[in-house]
């Protein structure tokens, strides 16, 4: 069984996070639940922190919130002296209400409304990363009209395609996000900022990829953006003194994957980025990192029960759960991979191969292919590594309620989101007077 952080199997062979039991968590607060392991979270705050503040000397770790964001896990990477990207209005609206210093907010997004940008300005976020040229324009018209500059970064697309799913694959040339170095876009953008009075340009930022293994990647991405960033200084004179590189890097979801330590992302960035700036004789920028799936994705478990098992003859047997699609995507997304247990029998050998389904009005296999323990009706089933992308990209389909979520934390279980109710489901709803009767 794969363990991550805080995880262990007790006395009565019930898998425990945070030191509880799970089967007890499950039969509190209900499945499908989400059980987010805080130590573990917390953990992976600091090593980034410790990993690159160890090997270079201007450092600024913040959580990418697309990963799972909440009032409590703002809290806990507020804590922890993270700063926090966040990459719309909901996100931002939720880290505000949740204290979060805007000081230490990045507000990224590649459709930003000018309400937005204004919300932004309002609030004084740290930065906000300009994903395009019209953006710009946009964002220096609501700064000029407030009398308030705006403090940027330029997104740029440095042209690196990396190994991962196409759909989150973010740097190469034929991409959505930013500008492209190669077009020239990039250095334009640049130029229109420096001239533009109400904004005031700090530096750059690109993020290659998620779920990645291949940190030779980064190491590329520092070299052709500090190549731009020279660029920059010889056709401006003005010299950047921010990078950021993002985040992206891989979690371990299978046995198969053996995902690269924070240690080893940050030995492989700090020197590349050193060695770039020397040779172009520019001055070490701040080096900004955004890791989301990596924070929380190994912290997440999904505890589901067991409601159907279906042999069918000479094909295969179904585990059916109570959950699925809307609450993990990412299996009909990306045919992403998971690993789970019979947390019940957690002690148990693996005993049958199956296909584990959820329970929605489709094919949504979440394990296309789990060895598990013996499963019967009611038994609980716990999926590791549900972390990232998973109640942050859940949804309402068949109008199913969300799950709730729990922090385990030293032996204490607590809600951190309300599971929705049957009311909530409607909550939006209206059918107007002619409809009804
Ligand atoms: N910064 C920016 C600008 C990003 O777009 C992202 C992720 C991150 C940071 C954090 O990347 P991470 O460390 O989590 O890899 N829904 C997909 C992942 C989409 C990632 C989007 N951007 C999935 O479930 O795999």
């Amino acid at each position: 069984m794969l363990r991550f952080g805080t995880q262990s199997i007790n006395e009565q062979g019930h898998l425990t996070i945070g030191g509880c039991d799970s089967v007890e968590l499950a039969r509190t607060f209900g499945t499908p639940l989400y059980v987010l392991d805080e130590a573990l979270v917390r953990e992976t705050c600091q090593d980034y922190q410790r990993a690159f503040a160890s090997r270079y000397p201007r450092v600024e770790v913040a959580y990418a919130g697309k990963a799972l964001l909440c009032q409590a896990v703002c809290r806990m990477v507020e804590q922890e002296g993270m700063s926090l990207d966040v990459a719309s209005a909901g996100e931002l609206h939720t880290a505000l209400t949740a204290g979060f210093p805007p000081e230490r907010i990045f507000l990224h997004g590649n459709c930003k409304r000018a309400a937005d940008l204004e919300t932004a300005l309002a609030c004084g976020v740290r930065r906000i990363v300009v994903d395009s040229l019209i953006e710009l324009e946009t964002l220096a018209e609501v700064a000029e009209a407030r009398g308030q500059p705006a403090d940027i970064l330029i997104r740029v697309a440095p042209g690196i395609k990396t190994q991962t799913h196409t759909f989150i694959q973010t740097g190469q040339e034929d991409t959505k996000f930013g500008l492209a170095i190669a077009s020239s876009a990039a250095m334009t953008g640049v130029k229109w900022a420096c001239e533009l009075s109400a904004i005031r340009l700090h530096g750059l930022h690109c993020h290659i990829g998620s779920q990645l293994f291949g940190l030779d990647s980064y190491r590329r991405a520092a070299e052709v953006i500090v190549e731009f960033m020279g660029h920059v200084r010889s056709e401006t004179g003005v010299t950047l003194d921010e990078l950021n590189l993002g985040g992206g890097l891989g979690i371990q979801y299978t046995h198969e994957q053996t995902p690269p330590t924070v240690d080893e992302l940050a030995e492989v960035i700090a020197p590349s980025l050193r060695q770039e700036c020397e040779k172009r004789q520019l001055p070490l920028p701040v080096l900004g990192l955004e890791p989301g799936r990596s924070i929380v994705g190994p912290a997440g478990t999904t505890l589901y029960t067991v409601m159907v098992v279906k042999e069918l003859p000479g094909v295969r047997t179904y585990v059916s759960v109570d959950g699925g699609l809307s609450d993990n995507p990412r299996p009909c997304m990306y045919d992403a991979e998971y690993e789970a247990v019979i947390a019940n029998k957690a002690d148990r050998r693996p005993a049958m191969s199956v296909r584990i389904s959820g329970a929605h009005c489709e094919t949504d296999t979440l394990l296309q292919e789990a060895t598990i323990q013996a499963a019967e009706p009611g038994d609980i089933l716990a999926v590791f590594s549900t972390g990232a992308y998973n109640y942050s990209m859940a949804s309402n389909y068949n109008r199913f309620c969300r799950p709730a979520m729990v922090t385990v934390y030293e032996g204490k279980a607590e809600v951190i989101v309300e599971r929705e109710t049957l009311e909530d489901v409607i909550r939006q709803d209206r059918a107007p007077e002619r409809l009804r009767g």
